[in-house]
């Protein structure tokens, strides 16, 4: 025992001096992949090795190779930093080591996802009957949202996709916007259905679904189980589908609706920001992101389902020996999500919404926006550098002058260390892509990452 608070006192030093490093570390990893696995020692020990060996080993080789993306000048892909009672919170979990299946494997797992999940819904507008699985990621939220829309648009026509799969089912069609994530193609490969079941609505200049052009798509598929999947946040623009139109033109075709809302679901918990998610409240699913923009510690997603019954029936398992599994008990967990044991996500997520409070969520969505925006207009204030998308949210695309040149100086930040920015492919044109999404960041980190931008040009152009 004395090893193991040794040990994690250890751990903790470990961890708070990288975390207070974080503000003024070199940004991008300082060895490579193949550094790192050179560093291991590479047969398989015999032996034990004591608690502090191991330590000072994973420390000492995992260090170089670690991003500072949990840092305050990390704006690649869209990334949060995890807040300290998140963090705290996590490190907790991992010590009580639950197995979040059911109320018997651990009934406080399953109080916190309850009341996390009624806290989330309230500040992203969700109706308050729908149902929450604690999954991975945004990635796995869709999938899962997307498996109870096939479950009821098969069952609406009579197949019952649970027993029978998709062997001579009904064809589903799934609409999608031409500038979806690329990841709800994915969650149909992994759904059975395949990617030929898209229908693509084109989109309109910033990304977002052309809502009318939907009502045509929709004439033209056949009728047949119909699935819409929005998007709330464009990965590279942050444009936003028109919920409402869209979800009143699904209820007129008998059609599910998805929303992917990875990052963009937070729009809601600010009322400057609200007006973007109009009509969220009119959805079947949606899929949602704790480790983007709550800043909740990897891994960390939401699926939430407006009909709790058809996301267990699409979902949940049970076997004899699975006590707690009874047909009368209240769905959770296990219930909503595709593992059976699975780590207990809810405290990380409960401890971030109770640290922030309603409040606190609201002012890191507005200054992320207002950060965006500064990043904007500082970057529109150089010579040679153009923002192209119109800043709703926390992405900025930015253009300098032609792909190469507009790469050349993504890559000089990039090894530069001051920064982390990320790069696209935009209608055809190699652009930065920036995106805002860290509780830490401030207007001195924006401004030095608009500086290492400014310096990158000039040395690229020289
Ligand atoms: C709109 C959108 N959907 C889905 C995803 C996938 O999210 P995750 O990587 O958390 O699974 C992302 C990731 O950036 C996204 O932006």
């Amino acid at each position: 025992m004395r090893h193991l608070r040794e040990g994690l006192e250890a751990a903790v030093d470990v961890i708070v001096q990288y975390r207070e490093s974080l503000p003024d570390a070199v940004v991008g990893s300082l060895a490579t992949r193949g550094e790192v696995v050179d560093a291991l020692p590479t047969s398989l020990p015999d032996g034990p090795a004591a608690l502090d060996v191991v330590l000072k080993e994973l420390v000492a080789v995992a260090e170089p190779g670690l991003v500072a993306s949990a840092g305050p000048r990390y704006f690649g892909f869209v990334v949060g930093g995890s807040t300290d009672a998140a963090l705290m919170a996590d490190v907790v979990a991992v010590g009580w080591d639950q197995m979040a299946f059911n109320e018997v494997s651990s009934p406080a797992a399953l109080a916190f996802e309850d009341v996390a999940g009624s806290w989330l819904k309230q500040i992203l507008g969700i109706p308050a009957s729908a149902s929450t699985g604690f999954v991975t990621g945004a990635q796995a939220a869709n999938t899962v949202g997307l498996a109870a829309a096939r479950w009821q648009v098969l069952q609406d026509h009579g197949w019952d996709v649970g027993k029978d799969g998709l062997h001579g089912a009904p064809k589903v069609t799934v609409i999608v916007g031409a500038e979806r994530h690329a990841t709800i193609d994915r969650s149909l490969r992994f759904l059975g259905l395949g990617e030929h079941v898209i229908e693509v609505v084109p989109a309109r200049e910033d990304g977002a679904m052309d809502a009318e052009a939907l009502d045509g798509v929709m004439r033209a598929s056949r009728s047949g189980p119909l699935i819409v999947c929005a998007q709330a946040g464009n990965v590279n623009t942050g444009a936003f589908d028109d919920l409402r139109r869209i979800a009143e033109l699904s209820k007129s075709h008998g059609a599910w609706l998805h929303v992917d809302g990875a990052f963009g679901l937070w729009a809601g918990a600010s009322s400057h920001t609200r007006h973007l998610v109009d009509g969220i409240e009119l959805a079947d699913s949606w899929g949602c992101d704790g480790h983007k923009w709550l800043n909740v510690p990897y891994d960390s997603g939401y699926v939430f389902c407006a009909r709790p019954e058809v996301h267990a029936i699409a979902m949940g398992y049970t076997a004899e020996y699975l006590t707690g599994q009874e047909l009368d008990r209240q769905f959770g967990g296990g219930d909503f999500v595709p593992e059976s044991s699975r780590r207990a996500r809810g405290f990380a997520t409960w401890a971030a919404l109770r640290s922030l409070g309603r409040t606190g969520v609201e002012h890191l969505v507005d200054r992320c926006c207002g950060l965006a925006r500064r990043f904007a207009a500082g970057l529109d204030a150089i010579d040679g550098v153009e923002v192209v998308n119109d800043v709703v949210l926390n992405q900025v695309l930015v253009r300098i002058g032609d792909s190469e040149t507009t790469d050349r100086v993504a890559e000089v930040v990039q090894t530069g260390g001051v920064a982390w920015i990320g790069t696209t492919t935009w209608h055809g044109e190699r652009l930065i892509r920036i995106s805002v999404s860290n509780w830490s960041t401030t207007e001195a980190d924006v401004d030095m990452a608009i500086q290492a931008i400014s310096d990158a040009l000039v040395s690229v152009r020289t």
